[in-house]
């Protein structure tokens, strides 16, 4: 989904074990590792209530978590979490939450093409509150930043954030904790956005992980039908994990989630590291894989937004859940495992980083990264730079034609739009 803003987001997985000494995450070479040395395989929800932090209600979390346990999730992707403003309180609701084995993986979008103290230190204070819970499997620099290939002068400032927020990290000797970028599904940017935040010889200015909203394997479809097997030769030999963070066509219905066997099954599985389902909640776009009841036509009813109850008890949409349900049950990938590979790992090099090209990806990649406070020169941009859309939600028209045509992503998570040239929705840069 398109979602420039600036705000902070995470994407959480759900692990609902009992709640003691839970491995950590962290990237190694080109895969994910929990730290008892077993591979990590995502299979997750995108989990986003409101256009507020899902994770301050704890007992909302619970019920959630539960059913997320029942389908087979684990791990959840948030996109709007606390700010700077959140009081104590919510805070310490939250780190029960986190207690309660969401493990997760947290975003922070940011507003594009600038990169300031402002940002970096909320996603500073982000990562202070985050870093010390043991599920916290990655963050998001961004997610969408870049929507059109005509944007590609905004990926010097993504991969500026990527690097000052790994600076902080390792300033302040948090545990190695992913961070990295979440794409839109947009063609004409593959592979270049993905191998630019990769490349480099100063892996410390690279993206520890690359993953990619990808909404191409609708209804009846295959490996190579759907251009997966693309994805996965674009994918070979980049040397940091990627995986997939939005999936789940919901044209035509039902759907099916055949995409899960290949992804992770062997056709992918040595090269990507798992999926992401958008989304949970039954709402406006009708991707959802509960509902927590019948929808309510009256609009002063406080309770619902836009028509849709969002806390209780999770219902799954039939067959949407159950389909999903039987495709995790039967995928177990093993992997590799981390003392059988690292020695390998330690010998990949950084992917090229991609040449620039008039009226195509023009990023310069011999030119020094964006400094913090520094904005785009539009004037100074051959295509006038960055790209976007003003409604900030609908879906390319490149992968509409695949049979999520009418696909309006108006979902919570992405109430942060078009902060690049629109710039309208400032004053809620906090909040988003
Ligand atoms: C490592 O931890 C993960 C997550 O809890 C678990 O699934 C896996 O079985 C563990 N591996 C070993 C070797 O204990
Ligand atoms: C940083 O950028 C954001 C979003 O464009 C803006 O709201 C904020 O005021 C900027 N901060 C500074 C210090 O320029
Ligand atoms: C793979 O990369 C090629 C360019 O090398 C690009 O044209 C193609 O669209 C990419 N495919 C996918 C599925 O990303
Ligand atoms: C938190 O979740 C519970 C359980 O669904 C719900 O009853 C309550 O209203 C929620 N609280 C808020 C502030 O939304
Ligand atoms: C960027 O490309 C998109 C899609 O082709 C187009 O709608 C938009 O106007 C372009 N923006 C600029 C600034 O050229």
């Amino acid at each position: 989904m398109f979602s420039k803003a600036l705000s902070l987001a995470l994407l959480v997985a759900v692990n609902i074990v009992s709640a003691i000494d839970m491995p950590t995450i962290s990237a190694v070479g080109a895969k994910f590792f929990f730290s008892n040395g077993t591979q990590y395989y995502i299979k997750g929800v995108a989990y986003q209530l409101t256009s507020l932090d899902p994770l301050t209600n704890a007992t909302q979390c619970t019920l959630d978590a539960a059913s997320m346990a029942d389908l087979g999730a684990n791990t959840i992707r948030v996109y709007h979490t606390w700010t700077p403003s959140t009081p104590n309180s919510i805070r310490q609701v939250k780190a029960l939450t986190l207690e309660y084995r969401i493990l997760l993986i947290f975003t922070s979008l940011q507003a594009l093409p600038a990169w300031n103290q402002t940002q970096l230190s909320a996603f500073e204070e982000v990562l202070d509150a985050f870093q010390q819970y043991d599920n916290l499997a990655g963050v998001f620099v961004a997610n969408e930043a870049l929507t059109f290939l005509n944007g590609s002068d905004t990926a010097p400032f993504v991969k500026a954030a990527i690097r000052d927020v790994k600076a902080y990290r390792q300033s302040k000797n948090y545990r190695d904790i992913p961070i990295g970028y979440s794409g839109a599904d947009i063609p004409s940017l593959r592979p270049m956005l993905q191998n630019y935040l990769a490349c480099g010889s100063d892996q410390a200015d690279a993206a520890d992980f690359f993953s990619l909203n990808v909404y191409e394997w609708c209804g009846e479809s295959s490996f190579d039908g759907s251009g997966y097997n693309e994805l996965v030769q674009n994918a070979t030999g980049l040397q940091i994990p990627i995986f997939i963070s939005e999936t789940g066509c919901r044209i035509p219905k039902p759907r099916t989630f055949d995409d899960m066997d290949s992804i992770l099954g062997p056709n992918m599985d040595d090269v990507f590291s798992g999926a992401i389902v958008y989304e949970w909640i039954e709402e406006t776009n009708d991707y959802g894989l509960i509902s927590y009841g019948p929808t309510v036509n009256d609009m002063s009813n406080t309770a619902a937004l836009d028509g849709y109850i969002r806390t209780g008890t999770p219902m799954p949409v039939s067959p949407d859940y159950s389909n999903l349900k039987s495709h995790w049950a039967t995928l177990h990938p093993t992997g590799v495992a981390l003392s059988a590979y690292s020695a390998s790992a330690s010998s990949l090099t950084p992917i090229a980083c991609p040449s620039s090209t008039v009226n195509g990806w023009i990023v310069d990649p011999t030119q020094t990264l964006p400094s913090v406070g520094q904005t785009i020169d539009l004037a100074a941009t051959s295509t006038g730079g960055l790209g976007g859309s003003a409604t900030g939600n609908v879906k390319p028209s490149s992968t509409a034609k695949k049979g999520d045509a009418a696909a309006m992503h108006t979902g919570n998570e992405v109430a942060g739009m078009g902060v690049g040239l629109i710039g309208v929705m400032l004053g809620f840069l906090f909040w988003l």
